[in-house]
Parts: C-alpha cells; structure tokens; sequence
C-alpha cells in the first residue's frame, strides 16, 4: 500500500470513501486508462469489493502490459491502494476480486463522530442544489383518493431525502384546478341552485360532483355549455371567477386538514398559476415552428408519438398538456430547478413521457436524460383493496382519504388498549401514540415494496406487530430507548468517553450496517426508490435483534461501549422514520 496523500475523512458515505482510495490505486495500476471508473460494492464474502480487474484485463490483454492475467492485476490494485485507517486489509480471490475488510477500530471512530456530532455529518451530497418536487395534486371538488395518498406520502419522502441531502426543495401542490370539471360543476351549480343558493350548495360540493357528472355525460346541450362555461372561466369571467374560487378555498380546507394530520408540507401552485405565462410560452413554440393547425386546435406533434400535445382546444381552452408545459418553463426559468420529480400513479406514464419529449423537443431539457436539468416520473402503481380488486368501500366507493386514516388510527388505539395501555398512560399519550403507529403503518406500508408495484391494502397487515411492519419497527426502537433508559446512564457523558469496541461478529455486523445509512439515503435519494430506505431500516433492527441476543448490555463489562451501539441504532432508525414522514414512539 501507498501513503495517502489527503487525510482521511472518518465521516459520510463509506462507499463514496472506498470509491476515492480505489480511484487513486486505479490510477497508478493503469494508468493509460484514465477513464476507467472503480467498481466497488458490499461485498459477497467481506466487508466491500471491487471488481475492476476482470474489465481491465479484456481491455490490456495483448497490449504489451505487464500483467499475466486478472489476477496479477487485482494484486496491482492492492499494492498501490493508499494506506489508510478505514481499510483493515485487502485480499485477492479469483479470476480477480479484491475483497476489503474495513478496520473495527476505524468503524467505531465513525460511529462515535456521528454520535457526537449528528447524523446530519452522514447526510450525502448531491449535486443539484434546486428541486421541485410535484406531489400529491388532488383534483379540486374531487375527493382525495388512495392514490392521491400514496403521492403524498411517497412525494413527502422523496422530498424529505433530498432536504436531509442539502437541496433546497421545492415542495408543489400542482392542484387540478382548471380543468372541464369546473365548467359542468358551475354550470350545475347555476342550474341547480340559482342566486342565492349557490353559497350554502358549494359547501357540499363533493356531492355536487357526481350528478352534475352524469348530466355532463348524458345531456350534450348541458356538455356544450360545460365547455364554453371553461373558456370563460380561463378568460377570468368575473362571475364564474368568485364561484371557482369559492370551490377552490373549500376543497383546498380538506386538503389542508389530511396535510396536517400526515404531518406533509406543500405549497400549492395548481394549474392555474401558470396561466399568466401559456401565452409567451405558446409563442416561443411557435416561433420555434413547432404548433401546427389540427381540426381548430393548435397542436405540437411529438417524435415518436402517435397523440400530440395538446395546447389550446378548437375552443379555445387549455389542457393539462397546456399547464405542464407552462409549469414547466416557470420551474426552470423562475424557480431554476435543476431536477424536476413528479409523483403519479403508472396511469399517467404516457403524459409523461410525451410531454418531457416536447420539452426537449423544444431544446428546454437536454437529450441526455441524466444531465441537468433534468425531470424524472415516480410513478406508483395501484392501490388494491384486500380483494385484489381497486380499493372502494363496503358500497363500493372510493374510500375518503380521512375515513382510511381514522381506522388506522382507531385501529392500532385499540390494540394499545388491548395491552392496557390506557392504564398505564395518560389519554394524550394513547391518543398520540395510536396516530403514531396508525398513521406510520399506513405510510410504511405504502412505501415498502418497489412503489411501480401494486399494493394490497390490508389493516390487518400494516398494523401487525410482527415482520416488516411499522408497528415492527417502531416497537423496536421503544425497546432500544428503554434499554438505555434502564440502564441509568447518561448517554451524552458516554458520548465523550468514546468507548466504543466493535470486536464481537454481531457487534461488528450491526456497526457496518449503521455505517451504511448514508450510501444507502443517497441511492434512494438518487434513483428514487424509497423502499431501499425501508428494507435499510427493517435490516437494521434484524442486525440490532441478532446484536442484542448475543451480547448482554446492561450490567456487562461492556456496558458503556455497548449503550453507545444502541444509542446509534436508535439515533439511526429515528432519523429513518423521519425521512419515511414517520413519528417515533419512545415507550411501548
Ligand atoms: N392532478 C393530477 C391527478 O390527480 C396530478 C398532477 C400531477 N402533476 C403534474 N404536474 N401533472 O391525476
């Protein structure tokens, strides 16, 4: 090994470190391929491994190089790795594997910097400094649905890593508040309930929604009128205005209330916002040449796919095509968002991809899709009732969003009661702990899986208190804090001692797995998968369990070291739940 140049850093993401000491190796073993980008990953045998010799040898066989095969080039690799704290020892296994062992000493370093420090020093880096995340987005006069749920719940959390990651986030409520429907409600609402009545009947408006439907599909004179009543509205007609608004304020309430139980953030920026700029927008697209005449609508054809973008209607309205593309100049040249991240269900993918095709079409985006700015599609599949079936009701509606989370909340309240804890606790601390762990199952539940898969939505399941559960998890985490709260110790004058040994399998085993949290935020924040974050967290309290079976902690000789490990399982898993929108409960 070679002396390191830099000194090295005890805190972030390991993986990122390794990568730096086998990029330098790298550069000494070959350096006629200044390209070549070190392949390191967990390891199948230990700690880490990197995997460049193979590649390297079918690129300098037969060049004249000095290696005899894969192998000799692995040794090289070794050989000209930087000397470090982190790295234990290296060894090689065929055809050309090198395997890492991290140091124990090192890895106990790490952990207890973070403990003193903050689990904020593991947080990764990323480039993008600007995000918009476009989530949750009901349809205003529509009910929130499941699958408006699992936007904001995956859209909360997508958000959540990137802030933990130093971006700044742009958290929009992209609200429908500006299609058809609003010229057949109003129309109806008119119809309905003239002058005075309108008032009292818009507060119901969720009952307004359905018949006014079936009369907009069965009545073509009503449909006509519904149309028109649109453009008038989006030509700011002073009396369909005062009446949108009055819908817009009362649904934007339930929303509000369903966001502040969810503990989400968003600002609303609905379709209409970007009214003010369609005009300029459509005309940069057509002195780019790129509207085109069809049946009275202007149109934008897209390479490669069949429908184009529609901009304005042969009525001369709007569409949701229309508003995405406005939103979207606004967000790059308003707001300059560098990555851009809408959250849907699968349904929408074609909208999607059609419309990023436009926006590069139109030279706003680069080709490359992994160059900045950049806009990704989370899409999430369906929400199925424990029928298989779409989730609806006993009478088969779709299930209101509040309704779902009552239950859950009712739900897990009644098993705490069950362990009488209503005995032990005051009212508040049941009640908060119930919507807790309700509220966290629905969310846990929802994001555990790969989220383009369909999901089954089953109480039963998501409140279980056994497998990969919230309940799971959060019972977990109340047993580590009553462990260290048993013990009686102060855990910051621990802190200071900076005891922490790593020399038991299991100790080690769990030590490694914390010092992955961070990699691990960073791939999920990057590719978009929440659920590695979940399988993260589940995977740490199995360590923690194998852990705590197989080394006694209070009254041990190794006691301090030991709390030390629980301390930074718990600092670990609480700052889990927090990305997951999840409140961590304490006692049990
Ligand atoms: N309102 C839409 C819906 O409920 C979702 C909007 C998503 N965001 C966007 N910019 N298109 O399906």
């Amino acid at each position: 090994m070679v002396a390191a140049k830099e000194e090295e850093e005890t805190m972030g993401n390991l993986k990122q470190q390794l990568i730096k000491l086998f990029d330098a190796s790298l550069k000494l073993t070959v350096p006629d391929e200044p390209s070549v980008k070190p392949l390191v990953e967990v390891g199948k045998f230990e700690d880490y491994q990197c995997n460049n010799a193979m590649g390297l040898w079918s690129k300098v066989k037969g060049k004249g190089t000095q290696f005899t095969r894969p192998l000799a080039i692995a040794q090289a690799i070794v050989t000209n790795l930087p000397t470090c704290d982190m790295v234990e020892s290296c060894s090689v296994a065929q055809p050309g594997y090198v395997n890492v062992v991290l140091s124990a000493k090192w890895m106990a370093k790490s952990i207890e910097n973070m403990l003193i420090n903050g689990i904020e020093t593991w947080a990764p880096t990323l480039s993008v400094k600007i995000a918009v995340v476009d989530f949750s987005s009901p349809n205003i006069a529509k009910k929130m649905h499941v699958g408006h749920l699992r936007s904001t719940i995956i859209g909360d959390t997508i958000a959540r890593m990137l802030e933990y990651s130093n971006v700044e986030v742009l958290r929009r409520n992209h609200v429908g508040d500006w299609g058809t429907q609003f010229g057949m409600l109003i129309e109806y609402l008119f119809e309905k309930f003239p002058d005075s009545a309108t008032e009292t009947a818009i507060e119901n408006i969720q009952a307004l929604y359905k018949p006014s439907k079936m009369k907009f599909d069965a009545d073509p004179e009503f449909k006509q009128k519904a149309q028109k009543a649109v453009v008038r509205l989006q030509g700011e007609d002073p009396v369909y205005h005062k009446t949108w608004e009055k819908l817009c304020e009362i649904s934007r309430n339930d929303y509000a209330e369903i966001y502040q139980r969810l503990q989400v953030e968003l600002e609303e920026k609905g379709e209409s916002y970007y009214k003010p700029y369609i005009a300029d927008m459509i005309e940069e697209l057509n002195s780019k040449g790129l509207v085109e005449e069809s049946d009275g609508a202007q149109v934008m054809f897209i390479k490669d796919f069949k429908t184009p973008c529609m901009l304005v209607k042969s009525d001369g309205g709007f569409t949701y095509d229309t508003t995405d593309l406005a939103a979207l100049w606004y967000r790059l040249n308003k707001e300059e968002a560098e990555w851009i991240i809408y959250v849907t269900d699968a349904g929408q993918q074609e909208h999607f991809d059609r419309f990023f095709k436009a926006a590069r079409q139109v030279g706003w985006l680069p080709e490359n899709d992994e160059t900045c700015p950049r806009v990704s599609h989370v899409k999430f599949g369906v929400v199925k009732g424990e029928d298989g079936k779409r989730f609806r009701n006993r009478d088969r509606e779709i299930v209101p969003l509040a309704d779902l989370l009552d239950e859950a909340k009712t739900r897990s309240k009644d098993a705490l009661i069950e362990r009488a804890k209503d005995k032990e606790w005051t009212p508040e601390e049941l009640d908060q702990t119930a919507e807790a762990i309700g509220y966290g199952a629905v969310k846990y539940a929802d994001m555990k899986k790969n989220i383009s898969t369909d999901y089954r939505f089953s109480y039963d399941e998501m409140l279980s208190d056994k497998g990969n559960t919230a309940v799971y998890l959060l019972y977990a985490h109340a047993r580590i804090c009553s462990i260290i709260q048993k013990s009686g110790k102060d855990i910051d004058e621990l802190k200071k001692t900076g005891n922490l040994v790593l020399d038991h399998a299991n100790e080690r085993a769990l030590g490694l797995h914390l010092l992955q949290f961070a990699e691990t935020v960073e791939e999920a924040c990057t590719k978009l998968l929440p659920h590695l974050l979940c399988e993260y967290l589940y995977d740490l309290s199995e360590h923690y369990t194998k852990f705590y079976s197989t080394c006694q902690v209070n009254c041990s000789a190794k006691e301090t070291s030991r709390l030390l490990l629980c301390e930074a399982t718990a600092v670990v898993m609480r700052k889990c739940f927090h990305l997951l929108g999840i409140t961590p409960v304490y006692k049990i």
